[in-house]
């Protein structure tokens, strides 16, 4: 297979945006070339790799993208359609299959549980009559989130009422939900994990995760899980992507429950919240923490080039740049005289609330890494 100038190799990727162009700035220094199928003109991945400006089931687009050496995705909610004019013309990885599992919380949940991974109590809503008694069926109180495309903690309402159940699904347009018990976890941790072609199964780090509002904020690895807990992600992993039969790299996001000594020590059992099928923000750390990265993962995986683990090698964190409600700037200079950070814009327009980046900070050790952290999120959320 070559690698020269001229007969590279090209990636495909359907959605444009910073997870693409990270995959593409992660392709380029391997011989590969990518091309992305995006209707933003304005897409920050047109600004490292081909840009095909047009809807995802445009079919000169698509075509393009057949010529491909093969296909991944940076977000799963791309039209059935899309795939469905790609599928047996190259490979689509992960595939059609994997999508329409991982697109659907229903469906997400059916499909682990069958994995052998266990999932939040839950109820399937999708019609009015759904509602009575699920409240209860699930502890009392809980998340109901639209079945399908949400994100970033969008189309998801906390209940705890059922007369706030009636008034979220409502608000929530009454489309199909699942209403998901509330999780009383100790920490959230998420692991990606790839499988190649030849069903080699390679690793990445498990990491913590802080939420605010829904929305990532912070990442650290190594995550303070111990070791059985870190075990267990790996082996949750495997038997996802193996049940599933993925080709491909997914991101698994847990929340872990409270270990025998009630604090979460050793053996806090993990409960999957939700499968992403694709490199995933938590993952952004594995960026500069010296090993593999996420992104050169997912590309050799994509194209079945020899993988390994992509872990890295020091101690790492990443908090999330996210645009102001003033539409402000964080202060730059503040941000880049933090010791070990690695700035990673997007180049895109502000908007509030919008991810515009994210800070990687690299350490010796975790206590230093959450040092960092700490002075990054006081420079950015003040
Ligand atoms: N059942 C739950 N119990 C407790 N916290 C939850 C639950 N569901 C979601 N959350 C919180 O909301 C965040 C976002 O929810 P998630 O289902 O992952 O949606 P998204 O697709 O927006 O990432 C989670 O990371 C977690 O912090
Ligand atoms: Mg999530």
């Amino acid at each position: 297979m070559s690698r020269d100038a001229g007969t590279a190799l090209t990636l495909g990727i359907l959605g444009g945006g910073q997870l693409a162009q990270m995959l593409a700035l992660a392709a380029l220094p391997l011989g590969v070339r990518c091309v992305v199928l995006e209707p933003d003109p304005l897409a920050p991945a047109r600004l490292c790799a081909e840009h095909i400006c047009a809807p995802y089931t445009d079919p000169a687009g698509l075509e393009r993208l057949a010529q491909c050496s093969a296909v991944t995705l940076e977000f799963e909610n791309v039209p059935v359609a899309a795939t469905t004019l790609l599928e047996g013309r190259l490979p689509l990885r992960p595939a059609p299959a994997v999508l329409h599992l991982s697109r659907h919380r229903g469906r997400e949940k059916t499909a682990l549980e069958a994995a052998g991974a266990r999932v939040a109590a839950y109820r399937l809503i999708e019609t009015e009559s759904d509602l009575a008694g699920a409240l209860a069926a699930v502890g009392g109180q809980g998340f109901l989130k639209t079945a399908e495309l949400g994100y970033d903690g969008h189309g998801q309402a906390r209940v705890d009422t059922e007369a706030g159940l009636l008034a979220a699904w409502n608000k929530l347009g009454g489309v199909p939900c699942v209403l998901e018990g509330l999780v009383a976890f100790v920490r959230e941790v998420s692991l990606g994990v790839a499988r190649g072609p030849d069903g080699h199964v390679s690793f990445g780090p498990l990491t913590e995760n802080v939420h605010v509002n829904g929305i990532l904020r912070r990442s650290v690895y190594p995550a303070s899980s111990g070791p059985e807990t870190q075990a267990q992600a790996r082996s949750l992993a495997r038997a996802v992507v193996e049940a599933w039969e993925v080709v491909g790299l997914i991101t698994l996001e847990f929340f872990e429950l409270p270990g025998a000594d009630g604090k979460g020590g050793e053996g806090g059992e993990l409960i999957v919240n939700e499968v992403a099928p694709r490199v995933h923000n938590s993952g952004h750390l594995t960026q500069d923490g010296g090993g593999l990265s996420q992104f050169e993962a997912a590309v050799r995986c994509a194209l079945g080039l020899p993988l390994q683990d992509f872990l890295p090698i020091h101690p790492c964190g990443m908090v999330n740049i996210l645009g102001r409600e003033d539409g402000g700037e964080p202060d730059w200079a503040a941000l880049d005289s933090v010791p070990g950070t690695h700035l990673h814009l997007y180049h895109k327009a502000s908007r509030p609330g919008r991810k515009l980046g994210h800070v990687n900070v690299v350490a010796r050790t975790r206590e230093e890494v959450l040092d960092g952290l700490d002075a990054v999120e006081r420079i950015l959320y003040p």
